[in-house]
């Protein structure tokens, strides 16, 4: 059995106080984890959130990287420069850069394969919006998504983690049911295991209104390998109790 990952992605929320407070309480109440546990913060927190979690158990994430190494890029981040601070997991791809950054299927590959040169496990987020459901093309958008990364990664596909975030499940309070979202994990593993003979070991982790109440039964299904938690992230008895359901 694969180690699950439960990650906290904070998205732009966070301050220096109210981080210290949370990554405290995680810290202090994640003893005998079952799971591997990430915190995906802003990146000005990197270093802070760094220091407050060295020692424990906690895995420091961030949420976008440059597809460039260097160079004349303003505002962005590359993958050498977060790896410097000690990051771990890159969210990729996230729908909410997908919308308002208009990041595209290539694009995403590329920042795939800019966290892989770096050592740093990308988290590729795929997902159809609901308009997109319910005309019957969830299977062709996220294979379409999903295509993208393999092609531009190759055999270093076994190397990511995949996040499943069907749009209309993201801070609505809507989540997929546990059958909906094992569907989509089935037809992303099989697309996967055609690329990759290591594809069993790929986490495949869902998102999209996680939380305490409703982790248990999605973590319960064959391919789902995790989470990746929004809003329940940013209160820490609720990641606390998604975090145990993890085994
Ligand atoms: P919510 O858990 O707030 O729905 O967000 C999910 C998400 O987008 C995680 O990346």
């Amino acid at each position: 059995m694969k180690r699950k990952l439960i990650a906290g992605n904070w998205k732009m929320n966070g301050s220096a106080a109210a981080n210290e407070a949370l990554v405290r309480e995680l810290t202090g109440g994640m003893a005998g984890a079952a799971c591997t546990v990430a915190v995906c913060v802003p990146a000005p927190y990197l270093a802070q959130v760094g220091a407050l979690r060295a020692g424990s158990p906690l895995e420091l994430g961030a949420q976008d990287v440059s597809e460039h190494a260097e160079g004349a890029f303003t505002g962005e981040v590359s993958a050498a420069m977060l790896r410097e601070f000690g990051v771990r997991y890159v969210i990729v791809g996230h729908s909410e850069r997908r919308q308002y950054h208009h990041e595209t299927d290539a694009v995403v590959a590329d920042k795939t394969k800019a966290a892989l040169a770096a050592g740093i496990t990308p988290i590729v987020c795929v997902g159809e919006t609901l308009a997109q459901r319910e005309a019957g093309r969830t299977v062709d958008i996220v294979k379409r998504q999903m295509a993208a990364v393999i092609h531009t990664n190759g055999h270093c596909i076994s190397e990511i983690v995949v996040a499943y975030e069907p749009v209309w499940a993201i801070g609505t309070g809507r989540t997929a049911t546990p059958e909906q979202a094992q569907e989509v994990h089935a037809v992303l593993r099989t697309q996967l295991k055609a690329a990759s003979e290591h594809a069993d070991r790929i986490r495949l982790l869902y998102g999209g209104s996680m939380n305490a109440a409703n982790a248990a039964d999605l973590l319960a299904q064959p391919d789902i390998d995790g989470g990746l938690v929004g809003g329940a992230s940013l209160k820490a008895a609720d990641f606390l109790r998604i975090i145990a359901a993890a085994r």
